[in-house]
């Protein structure tokens, strides 16, 4: 909705500028008509920058608000749940009951992998980390499903969403048995989203586990905490791969590159790595000193947020699952979580940290959370990636659904001006 005009004045020319305004969140300028009066504007970080519309995630960063479809998390890490979740980001609605029960029968049609892919596994090394296989196979899925690749086919975007949507934590868990050399162990339709996971991931041919009903809620809410979060780096990844007019398993396959970066995604297993690291509690101190030392690139893992200058709403609901979930186990004691809550108490009351509103991330509890739940920690970033598939595809859909263009950044250059080309035996040494 257009309200408005800003007026830029530039080299005594005068631009008018559309201001756009959301249902929420601040007033928009529209620059996309400088173009025609040869000027781009420069946002490295996209920090100034909305590169789309969407109606799919509301974040408030300063408030520490984060809404799906309006709902606020929660409200839905509390009272729904993760597939439940997938049907709200994918359709925009929540679903009555017969909504929901074709909504999961469709969902479980589609848990089991095409059994060449088995084969596809064995080209890996079995210690290669697990996100680097998931972008493979995930990738590799638009060479087994090319029966549904049409996108500008409604019918087969929403077979392709649930081909992803259900397929993901088979993947994810064959990515695990691989690389501790068990076999694979097929999906329990019967189970549900989250402890089929937890079932494929720790039962063995030999053995069945049931896992505690404490720690699949855990898992599940997991998921929905991190099933979107508007336009993240792995996301706009997605939505930019998918403006070329990629297939959504090549979109999803980027998206999920993108989320295994330290800052994004690999948070996660890097605030335990460096919880590992720190090892005891003697060593906090250093730890700090250096994590509040502008000369040393040591940063704290699993706190701050490029959005959140608040408390993140997902880290205060992960934080009450996550002692609930220390207690189930019986993890008060371990030396690891004690370290994790000293190094909580410490950030939430030193200024270096209060001042630069660094709080305590969803990844820092997901990650110990994980962790007492018996979670290798390569597999947390490949568990966030399988938790945002759902958050990735629905704004894939809702981009392709709607008139888009190719996404195409510019640049400010500030390279060499035109110069000739000079042979190899006239250059200078
Ligand atoms: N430890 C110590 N200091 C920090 C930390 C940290 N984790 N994060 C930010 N700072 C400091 C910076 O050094 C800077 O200090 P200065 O103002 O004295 O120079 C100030 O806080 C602002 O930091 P920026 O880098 O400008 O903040 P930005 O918004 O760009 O960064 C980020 C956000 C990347 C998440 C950062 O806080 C970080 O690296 N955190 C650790 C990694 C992490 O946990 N990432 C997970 C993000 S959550 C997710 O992806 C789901």
């Amino acid at each position: 909705m257009v309200n408005n005009k800003a007026t830029l004045k530039v080299a005594g020319k005068q631009i008018d500028l559309n201001i756009l305004k959301g249902t929420l969140g601040p007033d928009v300028i529209d620059v996309s008509s400088l173009v025609k009066n040869d000027y781009f504007t420069y946002d490295p970080g996209f920090l100034s920058t909305a590169a789309c519309e969407s109606k799919i995630t509301f974040i408030d960063g300063d408030k520490g608000i984060l809404l799906y479809r309006g709902y606020p998390i929660d409200q839905l890490a509390m009272k729904s749940n993760f597939v439940e979740v997938c049907y709200l980001l994918l359709n925009g609605e929540l679903p009555n009951q017969i909504q929901y029960d074709e909504f999961c029968k469709a969902i479980n049609r589609h848990t089991m992998v095409h059994e060449q892919m088995r084969n596809f596994f064995n080209g890996f090394r079995r210690d290669a980390h697990p996100m680097a296989v998931m972008v493979g196979v995930v990738g590799a899925l638009s060479a087994f499903y090319h029966d549904t690749l049409d996108i500008k086919n409604p019918e087969h975007r929403v077979v392709s969403a649930f081909r992803l949507i259900a397929k993901m934590p088979t993947i994810a868990a064959m990515c695990h048995k691989y690389s501790v050399g068990q076999p694979f162990m097929p999906p329990q339709n019967h189970m549900s989203y989250a402890e089929n996971f937890l079932h494929m991931m720790f039962s063995t041919p030999c053995e069945e586990t049931k896992p505690n009903p404490i720690l699949v809620r855990a898992l599940d809410q997991i998921l929905t905490l991190h099933a979107d979060h508007e336009q993240n780096a792995s996301t706009s990844t997605v939505r930019l791969a998918g403006s070329t007019g990629a297939n959504p398993f090549a979109c999803i396959s980027a998206g999920i590159a993108a989320l295994w970066g330290p800052a994004h995604g690999g948070a996660n297993e890097a605030a335990l790595n460096m919880l590992h690291e720190i090892g005891d509690s003697s060593r906090i101190p250093k730890y700090i000193a250096r994590a509040k030392d502008p000369n040393d690139p040591f940063r704290l893992m699993g706190f701050g947020h490029r959005v959140y200058k608040n408390y993140d709403p997902r880290a205060k609901v992960m934080r009450k699952t996550c002692y609930e979930v220390l207690e189930a186990v019986g993890a008060h004691d371990n030396p690891l979580f004690k370290i994790a809550m000293e190094l909580e108490k410490i950030a939430l009351e030193d200024s270096y940290f209060v001042e630069r509103k660094l709080y305590p991330n969803v990844d820092f509890y997901s990650g110990i959370t994980l962790s007492a739940i018996g979670i290798p920690i390569n597999m947390f970033t490949v568990i966030f990636a399988l938790a945002r598939t759902i958050g990735w595809i629905a704004h894939w859909n809702e981009m392709i659904s709607s008139p888009y263009r190719l996404s195409r950044p510019r640049q400010l250059y500030t390279g060499s001006v035109e110069r000739d080309y000079v042979s190899i035996n006239q250059r200078s040494e």
